[in-house]
């Protein structure tokens, strides 16, 4: 994955929201009908209360998370479990590229950064509606993507949270900073809430990465549903 700039717009497809029976095919048309990332949502029923899926799923899946070029798609692992360190390191051998984990479900988000490195996934660190960014003071340098939830973790379908909007804005700030500072780019993922009609607004807070689950996968594959709202978001994103 090259650094990207807030121009280069990247939709996440989160499966979350994805008929769990098909799978495998769910990741294929959805890559096929323009998705750039998988987003892989990994709940524990403990930091979160909800129970989803893990490293052998994301295994079985990474096959399948192929580019409509034959290349592969990245897949962009959410991690909301408690403890963290312990799965890093079988979700990089599942073929993660992409690992994210809230700063709260870990002792040492520093150590984490770096193992999520060492592993050689790209690292990101995860804003809860009420958690404050001062948790990027002193990582920067450690972190790929800053990922500020617009609902509370744990499912999918939930309402955007207008505040993230303020976040999203003093997130980008920070990343333009960094970027004159060092040249080094970081993305800005939002996740939660996120539809077509609320698109633009969001990329003009600053985000360039856009984790949609219902939006998409709420519209029937058959008729290019998928392929429609995925569409639909570029054209809004065009806006913005
Ligand atoms: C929520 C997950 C999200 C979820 C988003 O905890 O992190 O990725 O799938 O779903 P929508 O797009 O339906 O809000
Ligand atoms: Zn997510």
């Amino acid at each position: 994955m090259d650094a990207l700039n807030r121009r280069d717009y990247r939709i996440a497809a989160s499966i979350l929201s994805a008929d769990f029976a098909r799978l495998g095919d769910e990741v294929q048309h959805v890559l096929a009908a323009g998705a750039d990332f998988i987003h892989f949502d990994v709940m524990d029923n403990h930091y979160v209360p909800n129970l989803t899926i893990g490293p052998m799923v994301c295994k079985a899946l990474r096959p399948h998370a192929k580019r409509p070029d034959g290349t592969p798609a990245t897949i962009d692992v959410h991690l909301m479990v408690k403890p963290v360190d312990r799965i890093v390191p079988d979700f990089a051998a599942a073929g993660a590229d992409i690992i994210s984990f809230h700063p709260e479900a870990s002792d040492h988000v520093d150590r984490t950064l770096g193992l999520i490195r060492e592993h050689g996934c790209k690292a990101g660190l995860v804003f809860n509606p009420a958690t404050p960014l001062s948790y990027l003071d002193y990582v920067m340098d450690r972190i790929d993507l800053i990922l500020v939830m617009s609902v509370n973790p744990g499912f999918g379908g939930q309402s955007f949270i207008d505040e993230a909007l303020v976040k999203l804005n003093d997130a980008r700030a920070r990343i333009d900073a960094y970027a004159a500072r060092t040249g080094r780019t970081i993305l800005l993922e939002v996740d939660g809430g996120v539809k077509v009609d609320n698109i633009a607004r969001i990329a003009a807070a600053g985000a360039c990465t856009f984790v949609a689950g219902s939006a998409v996968f709420g519209s029937p594959d058959a008729d290019g549903g998928y392929r429609d709202v995925v569409n639909k978001m570029r054209d809004a994103l065009a806006t913005a």
